[in-house]
């Protein structure tokens, strides 16, 4: 960590928060139970450390993460930096600093520094895997779900001109459950065993389910299939040992849920399978071979985001990753559970404590138009001063998507419980 980050950090007392719960920058010391997701006085304290639109109820932080205040400075410092350096930066200490920064993720995330390269999303590492990933030959199959995100779904689409494999979709079920999920995984590939190649998508951004990844991955690899894992909203939602779920290919996001600045995201290759990753457009940047470092390249881009992906890692540590996860599990679960008993209301994760994170989507019974979501979420817009989003793309018919962040209080959750309430009455 940069020693004016940890300076601030110290000063605000936010490192010695970790360990105590105790304080926060420019505050007076909180009382509060870092580990206690109800603790309102203890997420206050959090939601201050971040500048936030009171103008309107946001819960749809699914789109994109925040960026707190005091990493939200370092970036600017890193900017001006840049700036200040210019080329000099670039071509002399760049490298110093994203060396350091690699190290630093692998260990956060429990994998070898030479599994992973930084890419600038999620988006950018999955279509240089999927696009990349060599071992397909003409008859193949490949593998996708109605859940999955859009652009990845094209790129699995196009590796039929790309690669001459034919391309399966599977229609997700509803109920989710983890059953019905691995239930429907397992008679795809067992339907099809030219399948060589899935693409699973960790934590739904369409209805918030979160997969069986293991199981999903030992079901396939008894198959002789890869899988390639969109992780895009799992990292800091929810937990997970990347290397124990069983998949060797993966894209994830440090701009969700991490908290660092737009423009970060990950790659991570099992080491022994780098290989079976093409390099990106012929590129040979790096004499070690395979080197992960050249399966994408991005060009010149945003140092800064990545230098303050540093202070986000130091910033999500402070608060406590374990705790994150668990406040924005409590804000899901304050408005989504009671409403589960609704009739009129359909919660579309499970009440599986496994199968959830912070993402949860609804729909109104029986409302499965397209329209219909979009109205429902101009209505909590215009007459409710809640921000959603409605999501289409799902087999089973569009929904409505609710979204907190660590920093939403309760009182804006039970907002929405207010609103849903009238709302599935009239
Ligand atoms: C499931 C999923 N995959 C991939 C992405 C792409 O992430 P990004 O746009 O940050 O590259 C998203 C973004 O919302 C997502 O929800």
């Amino acid at each position: 960590m940069p020693d004016t980050t940890r300076r601030a950090l110290i000063a605000g007392g936010l490192l010695a928060g970790a360990a105590s719960g105790v304080s926060f920058g420019g505050m007076s010391p909180l009382r509060g139970d870092a580990a206690n997701p109800q603790d309102e006085s203890y997420w206050r304290g959090v939601a201050a450390q971040y500048d936030i639109s009171k103008a309107f109820i946001n819960l749809e932080y699914g789109n994109f993460g925040a960026v707190a205040r005091q990493v939200m400075a370092a970036y600017v410092r890193h900017t001006e930096r840049v700036n200040r350096l210019g080329a000099w930066y670039a071509r002399r200490e760049f490298a110093g600093d994203a060396a350091r920064i690699r190290e630093l993720v692998a260990s956060e995330l429990g994998v070898l520094p030479e599994e992973i390269v930084f890419t600038r999303g999620a988006t950018e590492a999955l279509q240089a895997l999927i696009g990349g990933y060599r071992a397909l030959r003409p008859g193949d199959s490949v593998l996708y779900a109605d859940l999955d995100y859009d652009a990845m779904q094209s790129a699995m689409r196009w590796l039929a001109q790309r690669r001459g494999v034919t391309v399966d979709r599977i229609d997700l079920p509803e109920p989710a459950t983890r059953e019905s999920m691995l239930e429907a995984y397992s008679r795809a590939l067992q339907a099809n065993p030219k399948i060589r190649l899935l693409l699973l998508t960790h934590l739904s951004h369409r209805t918030g389910m979160v997969m069986p990844v293991a199981e999903i991955a030992a079901l396939a690899r008894a198959r002789n299939v890869d899988v390639i894992l969109d992780s895009a909203h799992a990292w800091g939602q929810i937990s997970f040992n990347l290397v124990s779920l069983g998949v060797d290919f993966v894209g994830l996001n440090a701009h969700k849920w991490i908290g660092a600045p737009l423009g970060v995201g990950v790659m991570w290759v099992r080491r022994s399978r780098i290989g079976d990753i093409e390099e990106f457009m012929g590129a040979h940047d790096f004499t070690a071979h395979p080197d992960i470092r050249d399966r994408v390249h991005t060009g010149t881009s945003n140092f800064a985001s990545l230098l303050a992906l540093e202070d986000a890692l130091a910033f999500h540590r402070a608060v406590g990753p374990q705790s994150k996860i668990g406040r924005l599990r409590y804000l899901r679960d304050r408005w989504s559970e009671p409403l589960r008993h609704n009739e009129n209301v359909e919660i579309l994760t499970p009440a599986e404590p496994q199968s959830v994170g912070g993402i949860t989507s609804f729909r109104l019974r029986n409302h499965r138009g397209e329209s219909a979501n979009a109205k429902l979420a101009q209505v909590l817009l215009e007459r409710h001063g809640i921000f959603t989003v409605h999501r289409a793309g799902l087999a089973q018919g569009p929904c409505v998507r609710v979204t907190p962040n660590v920093f939403t209080s309760s009182a804006q959750i039970d907002a929405l419980s207010k609103a849903l309430t009238d709302i599935s009455r009239s």
